[in-house]
């Protein structure tokens, strides 16, 4: 790899999907490892609608490592990037491209500099987990480019030192984020529970109540909320095991009553968690909780529940429908309480395709 050899670019592209928590992952035992106070669970929406699209290249012509995301360049200098790329590169093996006639070595790849250009097709950071499917999916096309032969488990693992919750990116369907007891992380991964044709009935809305720039980060709430809050403790150690088993079996026996019960509580329990946090952070927003109020009085009248919902990091509804039918319902009680208004994006948005998720499971 000499100034006089020829110069090349080795590129990769690789597409992974956000995911949305119906057990919530809130609260790290170790910040630089990424190690959740407990075990989360998680569906992996259909790509199509949320997900990154991630290029990345390397060329010894390339003096240092950069990325663009969404077009504009962002730092590579924090920790958790780092940490990605160090863990890639570790496991990086012999490529042999006989079409572009380039051969690397694997110990070349500590030399190579690589760029990548990453795209999200939803709004970065107003809570709809663009870290998630972005931090995945750097993770995924970088093992593609340094062909990496890690199984998903690993990659996973990898992935959660870029950003807890892309740990469960990498697999379709239902996935668990195991929190682990190991004190390095090595047994700090996802698995999947079931994949994504197991509960097809399924159909998956998300209400963007706002598409700005969340104030608050997940990871400095997080933080926060375990240096404060006297309620997340008990959260991870007495609810969230049992509510992890009862949803495992939900899922399995695809139980919406069950689902849907457990994933509202939880939702509501981390967001009282996050009041519980000092200074108190508020996700939600009175657009979110007259949503939380149709849906939880349209189950009420029903007697038993036809619409889960849940809220991350931001005041967006996640709506999950047990079939089709109901979810035509929804969307004309949605249309009906929040009558699209011109000029009034913020109070709500509904009609954009991109903003409607069919999770196709
Ligand atoms: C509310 O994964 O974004 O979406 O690990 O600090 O990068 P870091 O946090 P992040 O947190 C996601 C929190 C959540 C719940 C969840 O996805 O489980």
């Amino acid at each position: 790899m000499g100034a006089t050899e020829p110069q090349w670019v080795l590129m990769a592209t690789g597409r992974s999907p956000t995911n949305i928590a119906v057990i919530k992952y809130w609260g790290k035992r170790d910040e630089a490892l990424i190690l959740p106070v407990n075990d989360s669970i998680s569906v992996t929406l259909d790509p199509d609608h949320l997900s990154a699209t991630t290029t990345v290249a390397a060329s010894p012509a390339f003096p240092s490592d950069r990325m663009w995301l969404n077009g504009k360049e962002i730092s590579l200098s924090g920790g958790r990037f780092q940490s990605c790329l160090r863990e890639i590169r570790k496991r990086a093996r012999d490529v042999d491209n006989e079409k572009k006639g380039i051969k690397i070595k694997k110990e070349d790849w500590e030399k190579l500099h690589v760029h990548i250009a990453s795209y999200n097709n939803f709004p970065t950071a107003a809570g709809l987990a663009s870290s998630a499917a972005g931090l995945a999916c750097l993770v995924f096309t970088l093992g593609k480019l340094m062909n990496v032969n890690e199984d998903y488990g690993e990659l996973s693992s990898i992935c959660r030192q870029g950003s807890g919750s892309a740990c469960r990116s990498i697999y379709g369907g239902f996935v668990k984020w195991c929190m682990g007891k190991n004190d390095d992380g090595s047994d700090s991964m996802a698995v999947q529970l079931v994949n994504e044709s197991h509960w097809d009935d399924l159909v998956i809305i998300i209400a963007v109540v706002s598409s700005k720039q969340k104030e608050t980060s997940s990871t400095g709430g997080m933080r926060d909320t375990v240096e404060t809050s006297p309620l997340l403790q008990y959260r991870a150690q007495t609810v969230v095991p049992s509510r992890i088993l009862k949803m495992e079996d939900a899922i399995k026996n695809r139980d919406f009553e069950s689902f849907a019960r457990l994933t509202c509580a939880d939702s509501n329990q981390f967001h009282a968690v996050c009041l519980d946090t000092s200074p108190p952070i508020f996700y939600m927003n009175d657009t979110s909780h007259r949503i939380i109020s149709l849906v939880e009085k349209w189950n009420h009248s029903e007697g038993t529940p036809q619409v889960a919902y849940t809220f991350d990091a931001g005041p967006n509804a996640v709506l999950i429908a047990r079939n089709r039918k109901t979810a035509t319902l929804l969307l004309q009680r949605l249309l009906y309480t929040f009558p699209p208004q011109e000029n009034d994006l913020d109070s709500y948005m509904l009609g954009d395709k991109s903003i409607l998720s069919d999770a196709g499971l």
